[in-house]
């Protein structure tokens, strides 16, 4: 039997309407925008309007990615959705996006592993396609940051946005789609990036916490190590890598990582000045922008590459 593969076959974003400039922020907190582009690359960020929940978002861009996809709701039978802000403790955003879609023939779950989340949901749903039981996997990276934020905290909340994006992954026996990926994680790490509450904790609600040097400077190791790691693995070299996507989390961050890795400006993403950094939803939100805006071509070379809270950190190498 021949061997089997995933590849990306759709994909769809949504960004709620109301946008936060640098400008506005700069009324709430001592700011600006001089000060926010030129150390993180933002200029907007998305806002999701009180009535509008993390699974709302979803289902916009999980929408868009399927009709791009050409495929109907019915046929799909896994739906992955990535999130640290879910509707609720529980059931699933994932169910909640289900039930919103009729999407009746899928298995539907949620995972956590914050900024790297689509990366995980897409290894999670590589492997669950090789086993041969799934066919058409949708996987949505969303999040509704704004509901965790210190408004009042300027170091973190220039940083963050609202919004969502989708890829749909089908089945294929060609050599084509995801050749290789690494996933990580590293629970030393879990202090100096965090959510301060929760419903188990000591603190029931809370905020984005970060100690931004610190994750600074191991963004800037792992995600360049992680990045040679998978392309090895697949028996390539970066210079073969036509389009690179990594989490957009700050501008100088992916300026390192494409220093280190010797990666031209030409071939990378960025659309963090737009958005901000949308943890799970950002590396989903920039691949269906490559894909509108010409980009990101069939056949490219294509490296998504994240890394965030846990700390956990992961590679996807695939072709488009
Ligand atoms: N506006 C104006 N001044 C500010 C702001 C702000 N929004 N925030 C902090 N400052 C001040 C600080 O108070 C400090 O003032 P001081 O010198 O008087 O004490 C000064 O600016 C410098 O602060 P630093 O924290 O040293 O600023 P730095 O140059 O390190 O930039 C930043 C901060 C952008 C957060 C940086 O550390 C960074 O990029 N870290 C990476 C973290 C990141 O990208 N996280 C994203 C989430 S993580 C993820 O996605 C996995």
């Amino acid at each position: 039997m021949s061997e089997i593969y995933s590849e990306i076959v759709g994909t769809g974003s949504y960004l709620p309407e109301k946008v936060l400039t640098n400008d506005d922020l700069s009324k709430m907190v001592d700011t600006s925008d001089e000060w926010i582009f030129t150390r993180t690359g933002i200029k907007e960020r998305h806002i999701a309007a009180d009535d509008e929940c993390t699974s709302d978002l979803a289902v916009k861009a999980v929408e868009k990615a399927l009709e791009n996809a050409g495929l109907k709701v019915e046929e799909v039978d896994l739906l992955i959705v990535a999130t640290i802000t879910p509707d609720l403790v529980f059931p699933s955003t994932a169910c909640l996006v289900q039930k919103k879609l009729g999407m009746k023939n899928a298995v539907a779950f949620d995972i956590q592993a914050a900024c790297s989340g689509f990366v995980f949901g897409l290894t999670i749903a590589d492997g669950m396609i090789k086993s041969g039981v799934y066919k058409n996997a949708v996987i949505v990276g969303a999040e509704t940051l704004s509901r965790i934020m210190d408004w009042n905290d300027r170091t973190t909340c220039v940083l963050f946005g609202d919004g969502a994006g989708a890829a749909v992954l089908r089945a294929t026996n060609e050599k084509k789609g995801i050749l290789s990926y690494s996933i990580k994680s590293d629970g030393d790490y879990v202090d100096i990036l965090k959510a301060t509450g929760g419903p188990s904790a000591t603190q029931t609600s809370g905020f984005i916490f970060m100690e931004g040097k610190e994750v600074f400077k191991l963004a800037v190791s792992r995600m360049p190590e992680i990045s040679k790691e998978v392309v090895e693995k697949a028996g390539c070299s970066i210079s073969d890598v036509d389009c690179f996507i990594p989490h957009q989390a700050n501008i100088r961050i992916i300026d390192a990582a494409l220093k280190n890795l010797d990666i031209p400006e030409e071939k990378v993403v960025k659309s963090i000045q737009y958005h901000g950094n949308i943890s799970s939803a950002c590396i989903p939100l920039a691949l269906d922008i490559a894909c509108k805006n010409g980009q990101l071509k069939k056949g490219d070379n294509v490296l998504l590459t994240a890394m965030g809270a846990g700390f956990t950190w992961g590679s996807v190498f695939l072709k488009f």
